[in-house]
């Protein structure tokens, strides 16, 4: 699957492919959490096809089915769309130059937004499928090799998909998402979210334990559950009352072989007394919170639609940090929304200034077609913008800085993932989500060690590995 943020996939029949990209390290947050969502939505995919005979590949000229997973979430995401479309067609030319052939299909939140658009505009699609309906994809290859024509799919409820979808294959990492929730009832004035995922849906309790004992079984240590409005998580439980994700965290805590737990994304009036002191009372649940605030001002946190004020997310703040004192935050900002001056954006600097973030993503507002902000006449000019990003960006990557220099001669438990760059390197997170680098051998990947911090940049963290066993600490 080619994913818009730059997950790549393709798939390929019968010994059909399928293949991955990672994302470049540019890539802002907002569009590394659409990855997040998008790596387990093509992971999904992946795993619907397998019993059609497809795996993954990672040269897309292997691929007998071309998936374009997308993200609407992006600026100019269907021009993108159409510009990756022009270079899938290539591959496809090229391919049928050597007598094969290949189905293209776009999926994800720009196919469920402009289907009938795509299809019109890009005759060479084959699949359309929306983001509920990846779990129909078998079905709707078998739809087009019979009528050799277009087929789009968006009409379908999230709940069809979480019951019809395979249990996930085994795959290699330590860690792993979980989605728990999709769509968002809250309607921001900027965001596509609503009108692209659909209502708010929450999978049912029995449902995520059966996929985390699945995932603790094949050896996965941290699991991160994805919703865009995760913490209004309600799903039904096994008495038919629905479960807080507080309430799903405590039993996530007890599923075998889990050691870490993480969730994202929150809003500020979800953030209820029992999650806040989840972070006192479960362990494994990680001292380490994204929780977007989008703007300082009151006035322009109204124009958002946000429902919430300054004071009452730094109230939040104060609580969550009563009841976990190490907690380290991350956020989301906007610059520029419409009628922002600059007495709002200093607003802006003043909340960062107070909270003192350990990570966080900023954008300039950027209209998207469709939502309530995108036609106000009182938009911000492109230069004001990037100025405030510019000085925005500044102080937030001093506080990272800060932040990661802090934890310099401290030791906390690191889980490896990955090789480094470097022979004889690997690379981890901390419960904080830093990078951490480290010298020692592939044998420490999928377990969590004790480590000593020795030096930190702004991107990561330099270590040395203490005893090959977890502590508490
Ligand atoms: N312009 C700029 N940033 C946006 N985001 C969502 N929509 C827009 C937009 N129209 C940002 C928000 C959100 C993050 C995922 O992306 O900060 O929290
Ligand atoms: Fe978008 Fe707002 Fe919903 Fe988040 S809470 S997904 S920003 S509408």
């Amino acid at each position: 699957m080619i994913d818009s943020d730059k997950e790549m996939q393709g798939s390929k029949a019968p010994d059909k492919a399928i293949g991955n990209t990672e994302p470049t390290p540019q890539q802002s947050r907002h569009d590394l959490e659409r990855t997040e969502m998008n790596v387990y939505d093509s992971e999904r995919m992946a795993d619907a096809l397998a019993p059609a005979g497809f795996t993954e590949t990672d040269a897309m000229s292997d691929a007998d089915l071309i998936i374009l997973n997308t993200c609407h979430i992006r600026e100019k995401a269907a021009e993108k769309v159409y510009s990756e479309l022009g270079r899938v067609r290539q591959v496809r030319e090229a391919r049928r130059r050597l007598g094969q052939d290949s189905v293209i299909a776009v999926a994800g939140c720009v196919a469920q937004a402009e289907g009938e658009e795509i299809a019109r505009r890009a005759p060479a699609v084959d699949i359309i499928d929306g983001p509920q309906s990846y779990h129909r994809l078998p079905f709707l290859l078998e739809q087009h090799a019979k009528n050799h024509s277009p087929v789009i799919e968006t009409e379908f409820p999230a709940a069809e998909k979480f019951e019809t979808l395979p249990a996930p294959k085994p795959r290699a990492a330590p860690s792993a998402f979980l989605t728990v929730q999709e769509g968002c009832n809250k309607f921001c004035t900027f965001c596509v979210v609503p009108y692209t995922r659909g209502a708010e849906y929450s999978r049912p309790v029995t449902q995520i334990l059966d996929e985390a004992t699945r995932l603790g079984e094949r050896g996965v240590k941290e699991v991160t559950l994805l919703g865009q409005n995760v913490n209004a998580y309600h799903g039904i439980g096994p008495s038919a009352k629905a479960w807080t994700l507080a309430q799903l965290l405590g039993a996530l805590s007890a599923v075998p072989g889990l050691e870490r737990l993480r969730f994202t994304t929150s809003h500020p009036n979800d953030m209820s007394d029992d999650l806040i002191e989840a972070h006192r009372d479960l362990p494994k649940l990680m001292p380490y919170l994204h929780l977007p605030f989008q703007a300082g001002s009151d006035r322009i946190l109204k124009a958002m639609n946000r429902k919430h004020t300054i004071a009452d997310y730094l109230r939040i703040i104060d609580k969550l940090r009563t009841a976990r004192p190490d907690l380290a935050l991350s956020t989301d900002i906007i610059v520029g929304f419409p009628g922002e001056t600059e007495e709002d954006f200093q607003e802006t600097m003043r909340v960062v200034e107070t909270v003192q973030f350990a990570q966080a993503y900023s954008f300039k507002y950027s209209p998207r077609p469709g939502t309530a902000a995108a036609d106000r006449t009182c938009q911000v000019s492109e230069d004001v913008k990037a100025n405030r990003l510019d000085r925005l960006q500044t102080l937030l990557r001093a506080q990272q800085t800060a932040f990661n220099r802090s934890m310099t001669g401290s030791s906390f438990n690191v889980l490896w993932e990955t090789n480094g760059k470097k022979v004889g390197q690997i690379t981890g997170r901390s419960p904080y989500l830093q990078a951490v680098h480290a010298e020692g051998d592939s044998a420490l990947l999928g377990r969590i060690t004790p480590v000593e911090i020795v030096s930190a940049s702004q991107n990561s963290l330099q270590g040395v590995i203490k005893a090959r066993d977890a502590i508490a600490i």
